[in-house]
C-alpha cells in the first residue's frame, strides 16, 4: 500500500537531516545536544547561521511539523491546544519564582526535595510544573526527580536575552480578549492602532506605545539585569522594547545577506531607527558606514545614549548622528547620497500611511538613491536580486537544494514564531502582514520601484526600491 504524505515527508527529513550533518561536519561545529550544559554556537543571536545549515534546518524542522500534524490524534491536538496557555504560565513560573537560576547553578541536576527546601516551594507543584517543561524541552529528568537544565532553558537565565520575552505579563490579558476584538461593533474593521485587543484587554484609549510609557512596571520584575540595552533604556523611558527585540533576532541575517558595502558612498538614513540598534550593529560591521537615526523627540535621548554605550569606540567621528524627524513629514536630507530605510516601521501603518511615509522618502531620493524596508514579506516569493548582484554568495536560494519538501511548506511549517508574532503584533498594534503583491502595490502608489528582493537568514526580507524618476 503506498502511504504517500508519509513517504514524501520520510524522505524529505532524511534529505534535510543528511544535509544539517554534512553542513554542520563541513563548518566543524560539534553535534546538538540536548544533554550539553553548554549553549551550542547555533544558538548565538550575534552570528548567522551558515546558509546550508540553516536551509536543512528549516527543512527538517518543517518535515517534524508536518509529520507531527499527520500523526497526531486530533483530540490530543485539541487537547493541547486548549491547555496551551501553560506553555507561557509554566516558563513564567519556572524564571519568576528562581527555579531556573538555580538549576543553573547545579548543571548535573537537582532534585525537587532541594528545590523546595532552597526555594520555599512545594516540590508535588514543581515536579508536575518540571516535567509538563521537559515534555515542551525546557529541561531534562535525569532520574526520579531530579532535572536538569538543557540549551533551552539556559537562554531563560538572569542575563540571557530569552528572559526578556517572557516580561509582558498583559499577554493572557491581551490574548482573551482577542475574540471579543474580532466582533466589537467599534473596532471590528478599524485599522488603528487605538482599536485593538489590547485597549480592550487594558482598558484604556491609548496606542500600545503610549500606554507602556506610563507603565513600565508591566515589564515585571524579570526586567533587572536583563540585558543592559533593555534596562538602561527603561529607565531613560524607552517605548520600544518588545518589537524591538524580535528585530534584533533578525539583525545578523540583515548583516550577512545584503551587500552593504554598496552603500558605503551615501548615508543611510534609518527612518524610525528606535534605539539605534541596528545602525549601531551595521556602523560597528562595516567601519566606513555612515548613519543617521531619525526617531521621534523623546527617543533621541535614549538613541543618544545607546549610540553612546554600544558604538565601537574607534569609529570615526560623526559615524552616528541622531535626529527628531516625524517620517510625515518631508525628509530633509535629499539626493543621491542618501540611502533610507526603515525597519518594522511601515507594518504598523495602515496603507494611507505607508504610501505616505514612503512618497515623504520618493521626493527626497535622487535617482541613486535606495530606499531599504526591512519586513516580512508573506507567502511564497521569488528573490529578484540574484541576476542583478551576481554574488552567490550572499543568498540563500543559490545553495544545493537540501529539501524535497517545497518552499511553501518550509515557509508555513519550519517555524511558527513569524506567525505567532505577526498575530500578536495585530492584536496589540493592528500591524500589517503583507504579501509582495501587497507591498508592490503600495511602494508603486508612493512612486517607488522594486529593484531587488532580498531573502535573508531571518523572518524579514530586504525590500530595495528606488525612486520612480519623472
Ligand atoms: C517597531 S519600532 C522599530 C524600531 C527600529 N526601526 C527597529 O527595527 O528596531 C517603530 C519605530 O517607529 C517610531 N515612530 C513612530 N512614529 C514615528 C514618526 N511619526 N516619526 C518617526 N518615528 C516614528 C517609533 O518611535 C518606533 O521606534
Amino acid at each position: 500500500m503506498s502511504h504517500h504524505e508519509l513517504d514524501a515527508l520520510q524522505a524529505a527529513l532524511n534529505t534535510a537531516l543528511n544535509s544539517l550533518r554534512i553542513a554542520m561536519d563541513r563548518s566543524k561545529l560539534s553535534p546538538l545536544s540536548q544533554h550539553a550544559v553548554d549553549m551550542h554556537p547555533l544558538d548565538s543571536m550575534d552570528h548567522v547561521t551558515p546558509n546550508d545549515i540553516y536551509e536543512a534546518r528549516r527543512a527538517a524542522l518543517a518535515c517534524t511539523t508536518e509529520l507531527k500534524h499527520l500523526l497526531q490524534h486530533p483530540f490530543e491536538k485539541t487537547t493541547e491546544t486548549a491547555l496551551s496557555m501553560y506553555n507561557f504560565v509554566a516558563v513564567q513560573v519556572f524564571i519568576y519564582h528562581g527555579i531556573v537560576d538555580h538549576m543553573g547553578t547545579a548543571p548535573s541536576g537537582i532534585s525537587v526535595d532541594a528545590l523546595q527546601s532552597e526555594l520555599n516551594l512545594d516540590s508535588r507543584k514543581i515536579t508536575t510544573l518540571l516535567r509538563y517543561l521537559s515534555a515542551c524541552g525546557w529541561v531534562r529528568e535525569i532520574q526520579n526527580g531530579v532535572f536538569a537544565l538543557n540549551r533551552s532553558s539556559r537562554f531563560l537565565l538572569r542575563g540571557q536575552r530569552g528572559r526578556a520575552l517572557m516580561t509582558h505579563s498583559n499577554r493572557m490579558k491581551i490574548a482573551e480578549a482577542v475574540p471579543r476584538w474580532f466582533t466589537h461593533p467599534e473596532y471590528k474593521f478599524s485599522q488603528s492602532p487605538s482599536h485593538t485587543a489590547f485597549q480592550l484587554a487594558c482598558n484604556t484609549t491609548k496606542p500600545f506605545f503610549e500606554w507602556l510609557k506610563d507603565n513600565k512596571d508591566v515589564l515585571g520584575p524579570f526586567v533587572a539585569n536583563v540585558d543592559v540595552n533593555l534596562s538602561s533604556a527603561l529607565r531613560l523611558g524607552c517605548t520600544t522594547y518588545g518589537p524591538q527585540a524580535f528585530g534584533e533576532y533578525a539583525t545578523p541575517g540583515i548583516l550577512s545577506d545584503y551587500p552593504w558595502e554598496t552603500c558605503m558612498g551615501s548615508t543611510i538614513v534609518d527612518c524610525g531607527g528606535g534605539n539605534g540598534n541596528l545602525a549601531i550593529s551595521l556602523a560597528n560591521r562595516f567601519p566606513g558606514l555612515r548613519l543617521i537615526v531619525q526617531e521621534r523627540e523623546e527617543m533621541v535621548v535614549i538613541a543618544e545614549a545607546n549610540i553612546k554605550a554600544h558604538l565601537n569606540p574607534n569609529s570615526a567621528d560623526g559615524t552616528m548622528v541622531v535626529e527628531a524627524h516625524d517620517f510625515f513629514t518631508s525628509q530633509p536630507h535629499v539626493g543621491d547620497n542618501y540611502t533610507f530605510m526603515l525597519r518594522h516601521v511601515l507594518h504598523n501603518w495602515p496603507e494611507a500611511q505607508v504610501v505616505n511615509i514612503l512618497e515623504n522618502l520618493a521626493a527626497a531620493a535622487g535617482p541613486k538613491s535606495k530606499i531599504l524596508i526591512i519586513e516580512r514579506v508573506s507567502g511564497h516569493f521569488p528573490v529578484t536580486h540574484v541576476q542583478l548582484e551576481n554574488n552567490a554568495g550572499n543568498t540563500a536560494d543559490v545553495t544545493t537544494p537540501v529539501s524535497l519538501v517545497g518552499e511553501q511548506t518550509i515557509l508555513n511549517s519550519s517555524s511558527l514564531m513569524p506567525h505567532a508574532l505577526t498575530l500578536h503584533l495585530l492584536c496589540i498594534l493592528n500591524a500589517h502582514e503583507r504579501t509582495l503583491d501587497q507591498w508592490r502595490d503600495m511602494i508603486v502608489q508612493a512612486g517607488l520601484v522594486i529593484t531587488g528582493l532580498y531573502k535573508l537568514r531571518a523572518h524579514v526580507s530586504i525590500l530595495e526600491c528606488r525612486a520612480i524618476q519623472t
